[in-house]
């Protein structure tokens, strides 16, 4: 739990001269988009402030997911599900900023590509974080992340630490309930509110994936390579199919019977 009361914080700072520049960093923030291309494309500050936005975005989420396995473990599932509300949030904002370079025309990226040099998103390392600390672990993510070598500290760290899914299931083991009974049962319980958030989380974090891979389509065409070698935009199709957990999506068939 926090330790701050409201109290504490509605005098803190007032006296140190702290402005909204200063605060945030501006300067130093704003400085931080250096175009490649000479001479400069119109376009590239859009490409690479959506970037630079997302991996800001990438790092609350990180954040509020480390939050939440630590609700989780604790058992706190009132916290969890707050944590998970927010999580929520953020993956469709930062889905949704993708977008935003569907108004850019293939000829004009084509002008500026060669100046990227290899740099992919499939180097971001924060991204592999949050796709570990969710819980792949297949052999296609896995290779994904060796193709680069030593994994990063921090994908590393999320891979030694358990699935989110076995923390919810262990949740629900301490609560008493299992994953059918919450969907036979009486009516909505905040383990069942939880749970639907877990996959509401799956479901947005795979509408990303789409956007992305229309974006690219869209963007350099279905069959061509991309500045991090893949096959483009058949290797990023067969990543929406990725499941964090696959115990949630399995149980709803179980209404149904199995063909
Ligand atoms: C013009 C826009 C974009 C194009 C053409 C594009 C293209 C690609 C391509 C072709 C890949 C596959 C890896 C490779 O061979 O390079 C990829 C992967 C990736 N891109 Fe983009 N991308 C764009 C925008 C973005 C944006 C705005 C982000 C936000 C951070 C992003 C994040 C990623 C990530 C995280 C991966 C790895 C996905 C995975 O392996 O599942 N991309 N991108």
């Amino acid at each position: 739990m926090s330790t701050h009361s409201p109290s504490d914080h509605a005098h803190a700072g007032a006296t140190r001269g702290i402005d909204y520049a200063s605060y945030l960093r501006l300067d130093e923030l704003l400085a931080l988009q250096t175009l490649q291309s000479t001479p400069a494309h119109p376009d590239e500050l859009l490409f690479i402030v959506v970037h630079q936005a997302s991996e800001l975005w990438f790092k609350v989420l990180r954040h509020e997911m480390d939050t939440m396995i630590t609700a989780l473990e604790q058992f706190d599932a009132m916290r969890a599900l707050l944590a998970i509300q927010r999580i929520n949030v953020l993956t469709e904002i930062i889905a949704q900023q993708l977008t935003a370079l569907d108004t850019l025309p293939p000829q004009r990226f084509a002008q500026f590509r060669a100046y990227l040099g290899a740099s992919s998103g499939s180097q971001s390392a924060q991204f592999r974080a949050i796709e570990a600390t969710a819980g792949l672990r297949d052999a296609h993510f896995m290779a994904a992340i060796a193709e680069h070598g030593d994994p990063p500290a921090e994908v590393a760290a999320a891979l030694a630490r358990p699935v989110l899914q076995d923390l919810a299931l262990a949740l629900l083991a301490h609560e008493g309930v299992t994953l059918e009974s919450l969907y036979l049962g009486p009516g909505p319980t905040p383990m069942f509110l939880l749970i639907e958030g877990l996959l509401e989380f799956e479901q947005r974090f795979a509408r990303w994936r789409f956007l992305h891979v229309q974006l690219v389509e869209r963007i350099i065409g279905p069959g061509t390579f991309g500045t991090g070698g893949t096959l483009g935009a058949k290797y990023l199709a067969r990543t929406v199919a990725q499941r964090f957990f696959p115990a949630l999506w399995a149980v709803r068939s179980e209404f149904y019977g199995k063909h």
